[in-house]
């Protein structure tokens, strides 16, 4: 008991660290971000690694209409993402971008209307640069003030800005003037970085973005996934409520990894406090996609308010342990066997932030069963290789 105390003290300690410490950002960042959006990491889907640049209206009202009709929507999916090739080459004679007449004909403003007539949100693409990365479309470097009243006027609620083309100039000058762009725009615009981790934009982010990406672009295998997602680990302690690490989009549901490497994604991605922006076509989509992407209780750890972006604690060869705190002194853990030995892992409190006499039940979140037996120490499951276990730990007295 007298543990529990002490340890519900600590945790308690730390919390009021942790409010000082966001309070004293949130007023660092007054001056230039302050949309009082991502107080939990986005939701949505994005058209980029199915479809890249084979994307039209249609399309995108019929993933609109999925999104709600598999139930993805109810559990938190709410953005729309349009991402490269959706605008003509060249802008109209004003300078304003203009949407592909070939496979926008109705405009962005109209495809917004429909996507809020479903309690949805739209998002769009655009780069920092003087071409997007598919050199398809202008970027809107030079163009910022005007690009972010444009997609207010057309109710855009989430804009991706990309890096190509960038004549050089650093991310630090180029991204905050779209900050302040969208700032004055008139509409609260969910702002996502993406400058691939090339300045560690974890160090400067959260006064400039929402969220930013930490890493090149993900491919649909494990390695690349596994790769990102270490890449990603290293800046935990940047992510916090207003502005999370963005290790790349999800490519679950895409055919290149098993299911046991697509639930090891998932996983990581909500522990990692990561956007959960979904890859695959779901106007398609498959029962056994669905069961990974809606999985409430993972989502949920995802989207917990405390907002601590989990941490690889421990290595072993090919096995490793992730944890993080989760609100209510609970503890989230990810035994994880990357190569191609099963294992038994093992979560040691010492690692993982719980007080030594700490005794705690486990919910096995792929499971979904909550263990009869009670832990103390420690907690070792077998893991068979390509595979996870994942667990939120629950202090008992
Ligand atoms: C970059 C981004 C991708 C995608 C493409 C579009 O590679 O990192 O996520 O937006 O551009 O061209």
């Amino acid at each position: 008991m007298l543990m529990m105390i002490t340890m519900m003290v600590v945790q308690a300690a730390a919390g009021e660290g942790r409010t000082y410490e966001y309070k004293s950002m949130q007023s660092e960042r007054r001056n230039l971000l302050a949309n009082g959006l991502a107080n939990t990491p986005q939701m949505g889907w994005n058209s980029w690694n199915h479809f890249y640049c084979n994307i039209n209206e249609t399309m995108i009202r019929e993933t609109a209409d999925a999104l709600v009709s598999t139930g993805l929507a109810k559990l938190g999916y709410k953005y729309v993402n349009i991402d490269d090739c959706w605008a003509e080459l060249n802008r109209d004679q004003k300078g304003n971008l203009v949407p592909k007449k070939t496979t926008f004909p109705s405009g962005i403003k109209a495809l917004s209307d429909y996507v809020h007539n479903k309690a949805l949100k739209l998002g769009i693409y655009s780069d920092a640069g003087s071409l997007t990365c598919s050199k398809t479309m202008p970027g809107s470097l030079g163009h910022e003030e005007q690009d972010a009243k444009t997609f207010a006027s057309w109710g855009i609620d989430y804009l991706k800005y990309d890096n190509c083309n960038n004549n050089e100039i650093k991310p630090t000058v180029r991204y905050p003037i779209m900050t302040k762009a969208l700032m004055n725009a008139g509409r609260p615009i969910f702002f996502s970085l993406c400058e691939w981790g090339d300045m560690h934009p974890a160090l400067w982010g959260s006064t400039v973005g929402n969220s930013w990406r930490t890493t090149n672009d993900i491919k649909d295998n494990f390695d690349s996934m596994m790769q990102i997602a270490d890449m990603n680990e290293y800046y935990a302690e940047y992510a916090r409520p207003g502005g999370w690490n963005d290790p790349d989009m999800l490519e679950v549901g895409n055919g290149g990894m098993t299911k046991d490497e697509y639930i090891i994604h998932f996983s990581i991605w909500a522990i990692s406090k990561a956007p959960l922006i979904i890859g695959c076509d779901v106007r398609d989509i498959s029962k056994e996609t669905l069961n990974i992407l809606g999985n409430r209780e993972v989502i949920a750890v995802n989207q917990d308010r405390l907002g601590v972006q989990a941490k690889k604690v421990r290595t072993e060869g090919d096995f490793e342990v992730w944890a993080g705190s989760l609100s209510r002194y609970r503890v989230v853990v990810l035994l994880v066997s990357r190569g191609p030995e099963p294992g038994p892992i093992t979560a040691h409190w010492d690692d993982i932030g719980l007080p030594p006499n700490t005794t705690v039940v486990a919910r096995d979140l792929w499971l979904h069963k909550t263990s009869s037996q009670r832990f103390a120490g420690k907690l070792t499951a077998t893991v068979a290789s390509h595979t996870c276990k994942m667990f939120i730990l629950k202090p008992v007295a």
